[in-house]
């Protein structure tokens, strides 16, 4: 019985001590619905995937800003009956202001150029990874809560803004190890829709709902979308089926040829050069001309794009576009030309799944530090913040363990490359003896050890 006890206590000391719950709980343990908690081991992926989207971002030459999460609500009320405006987490807060999480960090980046309008230099190239929230439908890859990568370029007018967000976007996949076959990004052209539109009828006015209608093609179908077109803004329904159609359109020149003069050249003009830009950048497969995108939010007045799988199963991965008058409509004196993109980080998880791309990143540390008993404990502090000083990460064995092999399992549990054992024989020579629990060049077990002197324990990493 003793020897039972003895192993018991061995074991649940070499696994680490657990925490028991009640199976009823007093308070939920779940995080809210369609929000996420980050244990360490999930955090991993998503720290993982950060540093891809800055890097992708720093390399193009794109700075980093934040801002608060709470903003005011006015900034959202576009009043196009945008799906966004009633998702937002809104509420008065004791000041009496109407603020809200903020849904999207487009018009943030808007309110904090304008905030410091005299000082800007333009163009600005810049990229932020804000966590949005949206009271949505929980599914696969939407959440009520969601990190949302931007990447945003204010003060050109040129295509070559769209290009090179575009360019950024498909480097970050291929970073990732998604290519071209896995992933497209539909693009079109709001301007040309606008024309396109304005042939039927469609005033400049009714132009931005509309599209919010049409955006919503995929989701509830052509049916639903003539019913909302005909009773939400009073078109006639052979309008309404007109503007379905021609979302059907394959290219460029077949979209353009539904209002023919009337056209906007520059609109076309633009779609072409975009798509010859692409190609002359190395990205032009990943890029196809789709008459449906038109994007639910009401700012957008240029080029709109979206990501997709193309084994169609997932929401889209990411989506941006042009939007030349949302600086003045919060201010600006005259149009600030500005375009951009955001990327969830949810969808593109999902893709890493489904195509086996999600890495392998184990716990890891490079450095152990265990003392040999209660009494070295001092001892082994020490050694520990002298290897920290040579800039090494190391761990200390809070609580030293009765039996070497525990100490191993530790380390092992913990990913650490190398103990180092405090012990008083070493000590008392100035030394501490150091374990590699990864060495490949031998197997001999006390060449896999070194003594090291103190004073080059600086320098051990
Ligand atoms: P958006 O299309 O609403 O655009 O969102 C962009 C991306 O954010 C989506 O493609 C998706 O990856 C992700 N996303 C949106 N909602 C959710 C959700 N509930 N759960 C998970 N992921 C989500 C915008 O927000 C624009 N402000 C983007 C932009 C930046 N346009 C110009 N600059």
């Amino acid at each position: 019985k003793a020897a039972k006890a003895e192993r018991a206590v061995a074991m649940s000391a070499a696994r680490g001590v657990s925490v028991q719950c009640s199976t009823a709980p007093p308070v939920e343990l779940e995080a809210c619905s369609g929000t996420r908690d980050w244990y360490p081991e999930e955090f991993r992926l998503q720290r993982w995937l950060f540093e891809k989207f800055r890097q992708t971002a720093t390399r193009t030459g794109f700075e980093e800003y934040d801002a608060p999460v709470l903003e005011r609500q006015e900034l959202y009320k576009r009043k196009a009956g945008e799906e966004i405006t009633s998702q937002m987490y809104a509420f008065v807060d004791q000041d009496g202001v109407d603020v809200t999480l903020r849904p999207e960090m487009t018009p943030t980046l808007a309110r904090m150029v304008l905030g410091r309008a005299a000082s800007m230099m333009l163009p600005l190239k810049w990229f932020s990874i804000p966590q949005c929230w949206r009271f949505e439908t929980t599914q696969r890859g939407r959440k009520r809560e969601h990190y949302q990568w931007n990447m945003d370029i204010i003060g050109c007018k040129s295509i070559s803004a769209e290009t090179e967000l575009l360019y950024a976007v498909c480097e970050f996949f291929r970073s990732i190890g998604i290519t071209s076959a896995d992933v497209g990004i539909k693009v079109n052209s709001r301007k040309v829709m606008a024309s396109v539109l304005d042939s039927y009828g469609i005033t400049a006015e009714k132009f931005a709902p509309v599209c919010v209608i049409m955006d919503k093609l995929d989701k509830i179908g052509d049916e639903a979308v003539i019913e909302e077109l005909v009773n939400a803004q009073n078109l006639p329904k052979e309008t309404a089926e007109k503007i379905v159609a021609c979302l059907a359109c394959k290219n460029v020149d077949e979209l353009a040829a539904l209002c023919g003069e009337g056209v906007d050249q520059t609109g076309i003009e633009e779609l072409k050069r975009l798509f010859s830009l692409a190609d002359d950048y190395g990205f032009g497969d990943w890029l196809i001309f789709d008459a449906s995108v038109v994007r639910g939010l009401a700012y957008y007045t240029g080029i709109v794009f979206e990501g997709f799988d193309r084994a169609g199963e997932l929401r889209a991965i990411c989506g941006g576009g042009r939007y030349d008058k949302l600086l003045s409509l919060y201010g600006a004196m005259s149009e600030v030309p500005a375009c951009g993109f955001g990327f969830g980080d949810c969808v593109i998880v999902e893709l890493l799944k489904e195509k086996g791309l999600v890495p392998v990143l184990p716990k890891s540390i490079e450095f152990v530090v265990a003392a040999f008993n209660e009494g070295m404990q001092g001892k082994a502090m020490k050694a520990a913040a002298l290897i920290r000083s040579g800039g090494a990460d190391v761990d200390m064995l809070l609580e030293p363990k009765k039996k070497v092999a525990n100490t191993f399992d530790y380390a092992n549990r913990i990913g650490a490359r190398y103990i180092v054992f405090v012990a008083p024989q070493e000590w008392e020579n100035g030394m501490v003896r150091i374990k590699d629990l990864r060495a490949e060049y031998t197997d001999k077990e006390d060449e896999k050890q070194l003594d090291v002197k103190l004073s080059d324990l600086g320098r051990v990493s």
